[in-house]
């Protein structure tokens, strides 16, 4: 078996008391994956992927907010996914409308504040509607940050953020030996959110598929068979877990 995979049968109880406390990662960052090959393996259409993987996103976000992570990224869909069947494409913009239709109350109750990164422009309306209305609604939370990565592409990101900085210069606001890795930082989607300190990929795929290109040079990879819909807590306990036997060096000793 891959060196990178681990046995997924941790047992865990309620108050996480096998974690440590002490380091508890603040950014842990999702590749949701493996729905389609979900549904595939019962016979179901690959959209009741989708709907089995939205219920593991609240159990995820509970269990997340539980053991007291800050920032909980989901890649839902990249600027890629558009290649998909327009039946599919269709189906998963719907699902933000239908995760928060059920799901907003609970997120307020537990003082979580939703936020969104990807570009907006090319989503339907009654996506964006519900979108800004959960980030409206809940952005004097203080809670969990549970971020959307809502056609999400890495490359674009970056590109967007070179766009910023040469409109700078053009203008004379900026000279371009001004432009620090800070500063570059600043222009990208995550300004507001520090880097993800773990990276977890359902699905035994081990690839980034254009995913938070600059933010995860340095975050830790955890890579699991699990198909997201058949992931749960425990397996995120389980990431956390090994993130935790992890040292991080920085290129330091
Ligand atoms: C992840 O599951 C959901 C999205 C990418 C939107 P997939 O739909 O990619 O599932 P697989 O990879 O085909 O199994
Ligand atoms: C990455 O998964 C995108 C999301 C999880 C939203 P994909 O299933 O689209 O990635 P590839 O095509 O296997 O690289
Ligand atoms: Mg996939």
């Amino acid at each position: 078996m891959d060196r990178f995979f681990f046995n997924t049968d941790v047992k865990t109880d309620k108050k996480n008391m096998l974690l440590d406390q002490d380091n508890i990662p603040s950014h842990i960052a999702i590749i949701m994956d493996g729905n389609g090959r979900w549904a595939k393996q019962k016979g179901l259409p690959r959209v009741a992927g989708h709907r089995e993987g939205m219920k593991t996103i609240t159990n995820v976000v509970e269990k997340a907010n539980d053991i007291g992570i800050q920032f909980l990224t989901l890649y839902a869909f990249s600027t890629e996914n558009w290649k998909r069947p327009k039946t599919e494409v269709d189906f998963l913009m719907k699902l933000p409308e239908r995760f928060l239709d059920k799901e907003l109350p609970a997120l307020q109750k537990n003082n979580v504040k939703v936020k969104t990164i990807g570009d907006p422009s090319l989503l339907p309306p009654h996506t964006k509607q519900a979108v800004d209305k959960a980030v409206r609604e809940t952005e004097n939370n203080s809670g969990l940050v549970l971020n959307f990565a809502l056609n999400y592409g890495g490359r674009h990101e970056l590109v967007e953020a070179v766009r910023k900085l040469g409109r700078e210069v053009e203008h004379g606001h900026l000279k371009p030996e001004d432009i620090t890795e800070s500063l570059f930082s600043d222009r990208l989607l995550t300004s507001e959110i520090p880097d993800p300190d773990l990276l977890i990929r359902t699905s035994g795929e081990i690839r980034l598929s254009n995913f938070m290109l600059w933010q995860l040079a340095y975050s830790e990879f955890w890579f699991t068979e699990v198909l997201w819909p058949d992931f749960n807590g425990g397996h995120l306990v389980e990431a956390v877990q090994r993130y935790q036997q992890r040292k991080r060096r920085y290129g330091g000793v």
